[in-house]
């Protein structure tokens, strides 16, 4: 697919926002040369991509991030400073001799179009205290508009990456930019969990995150811009989400978004094989508590067909205490459904077509542990309505890649649809929205549906609501990620395949002194 640039935002609307301080943010939707060369022409084709979207922006762009791994591979691994006083583009003789020529390119080309630029790298860190000497680390380098790096975070949750090291503890990641914010940022995986990703919120109050992804979407609750989105709403944060782009694997999903104020710019990939190679661009508020213009929100996606998004599906309905809508018009209910602690309260109208819709819906609520690939959990309350292919609860959030998503859930409107839960409190954890909508699978945007917490005695109740009759629903639900009640969960110890490592290391090493002859 050729390279395309999204210039989100017409030009007369930088006139109705003067008077407010904006800065103008681009993520990257990436699809990584994987095959059709070997690891050094596979890197140069991936280099070449980011230097294009880069340049397209004009030197018009204040930040820019592209997503994990969707770079180097672990076969050209680069040293990554924390810090430096100058730009890389500059060779200095101080310099570490295993700085890449590829990130010297970067930071020459954040100089250039004077924009801060964050990229993620496989690093390769040396380690005196170590048996091999070294540490492979998955990690975000953020230059300044000059080239110089001004910070540095290696990735603490791994997912599914034996042969890549961890820090003794998660770090903090944050840089101040000459706009005026300072950002917190991770990678991917680290979303799910408390450290760092929300400890940057609460602890050090960031308002602006940004996250690198390569990140497989998941029904009925976590697909990328649902939760991306959720995320960003549930702590007030604008959110720069670059995503990778390799939709074969489930992969796709980028996003800039204003808190509480929603989503600007998305793109998800859902009907093709073939990832894209895309700038979003999209101006956001310095104060995230600023009112952004209206027009500012994204274009109703166009209706898709199939779904060729391979996605997962987690977790298991039948856990869930579930009761079925009966599907017939006009209908009516107010019902509560308990499971443990949680309890939530439905209100839902809605109207039919005739015609019988290809999916039924539930209602339900769920309190329990889920796992991740690995050995890593979170403990969930959640409750919500979902789409079902069938009676049978085990079938709500399952699609087939076949389905005309858009036709199944047509001929039926939700006139109004209110849940309330009152959930535990807990010192940590993060109670989001978590909606999808067959058209797009896109979240539900503030103007559609509104979402509120109140503080009481020993709960919070989370109320969210349609404002405007909806059809084509997948998901309406509250999504309570309780961080603290998982053992294990984020905190496992570090798993790592010695055996691959070693060669890996002679490739490496050879591939170094071919690079500095
Ligand atoms: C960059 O400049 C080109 C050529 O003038 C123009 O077509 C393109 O829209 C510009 N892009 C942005 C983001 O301003
Ligand atoms: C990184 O992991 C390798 C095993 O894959 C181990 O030998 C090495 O000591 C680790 N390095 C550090 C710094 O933990
Ligand atoms: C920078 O932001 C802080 C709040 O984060 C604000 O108090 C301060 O006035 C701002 N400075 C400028 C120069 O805008
Ligand atoms: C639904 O039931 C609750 C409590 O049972 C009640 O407070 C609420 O007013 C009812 N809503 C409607 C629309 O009848
Ligand atoms: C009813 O059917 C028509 C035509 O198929 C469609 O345009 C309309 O959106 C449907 N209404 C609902 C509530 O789905
Ligand atoms: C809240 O407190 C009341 C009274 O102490 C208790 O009966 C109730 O079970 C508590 N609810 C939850 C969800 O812990």
């Amino acid at each position: 697919m050729a390279f395309g640039f999204l210039w989100l935002l017409p030009v007369a609307l930088q006139t109705v926002v003067l008077g407010l301080d904006f800065y103008t943010a681009g993520v990257a939707e990436f699809r990584p040369s994987i095959v059709g060369g070997n690891s050094e022409q596979l890197l140069a084709e991936n280099l070449e991509g980011y230097l294009q979207l880069i340049a397209a922006g004009n030197s018009t762009t204040d930040i820019l991030v592209f997503p994990e791994a969707t770079l180097n591979s672990v076969l050209q691994l680069t040293a990554v400073p924390a810090f430096t006083e100058q730009s890389l583009c500059d060779e200095s003789p101080q310099d570490d001799a295993e700085i890449a020529p590829f990130l010297r390119r970067l930071a020459c080309a954040a100089r250039e179009f004077r924009t801060y630029l964050v990229v993620n790298v496989k690093e390769k860190a040396l380690d005196k205290g170590s048996a091999s000497g070294h540490a492979i680390y998955n990690t975000n380098v953020v230059f300044d508009r000059s080239g110089a790096v001004v910070s540095r975070y290696r990735k603490w949750n791994l997912y599914l990456e034996s042969n890549t090291n961890r820090t003794e503890s998660p770090q903090l990641a944050t840089f101040r930019t000459d706009f005026n914010v300072t950002f917190g940022h991770f990678v991917c995986f680290d979303m799910l969990f408390y450290a760092p990703a929300q400890e940057l919120v609460e602890g050090l109050g960031v308002r602006h995150v940004i996250v690198t992804k390569m990140f497989n979407s998941e029904l009925p609750f976590l697909t990328a811009i649902q939760f991306q989105q959720g995320w960003a709403w549930a702590n007030k944060v604008n959110l720069l989400a670059a995503g990778a782009s390799l939709p074969q694997a489930g992969i796709s999903g980028s996003g800039i978004y204003a808190g509480v104020q929603g989503t600007v710019a998305r793109v998800l990939i859902t009907d093709s094989d073939v990832g894209d190679r895309k700038m979003l661009l999209a101006r956001l508020p310095v104060n995230p508590d600023d009112i952004i213009p209206l027009e500012e929100e994204p274009a109703e996606p166009e209706a898709i067909t199939s779904v060729r998004l391979k996605l997962l599906q987690q977790p298991d309905m039948d856990m869930f205490s579930t009761w079925e809508l009966p599907m017939v018009g006009g209908s009516s209910v107010n019902k509560s459904i308990c499971q443990e602690d949680l309890c939530c309260r439905f209100e839902a109208d809605w109207t039919t077509n005739g015609s019988v819709p290809g999916y039924s819906y539930r209602m339900g609520v769920w309190v329990g542990r889920r796992r991740y690939e690995e050995e890593q959990y979170s403990s969930i309350r959640l409750c919500g309505l979902f789409a079902c292919r069938s009676g049978d609860a085990a079938s709500c959030g399952l699609l087939d890649s076949q389905d005309n998503v858009v036709l199944l859930t047509q001929g039926l409107e939700f006139t109004k649809l209110l849940i309330e839960g009152e959930f535990v409190r807990r010192p940590r954890r993060l109670i989001s929205p978590s909606t999808l909508s067959a058209s797009g699978f896109y979240p539900l945007q503030p103007s559609q549906m509104s979402w509120a917490t109140e503080e009481q005695d020993n709960v919070t109740l989370v109320r969210m609501q349609l404002k405007q009759p909806q059809g084509h629903l997948m998901t309406f639900a509250i999504y309570g990620n309780y961080f603290d009640e998982s053992a294990g969960g984020g905190g496992s110890s570090l798993v790592t395949a010695p055996g691959v490592l070693l060669p890996l290391l002679l490739v490496l090493l050879l591939t170094i002194k071919m690079y500095f002859k």
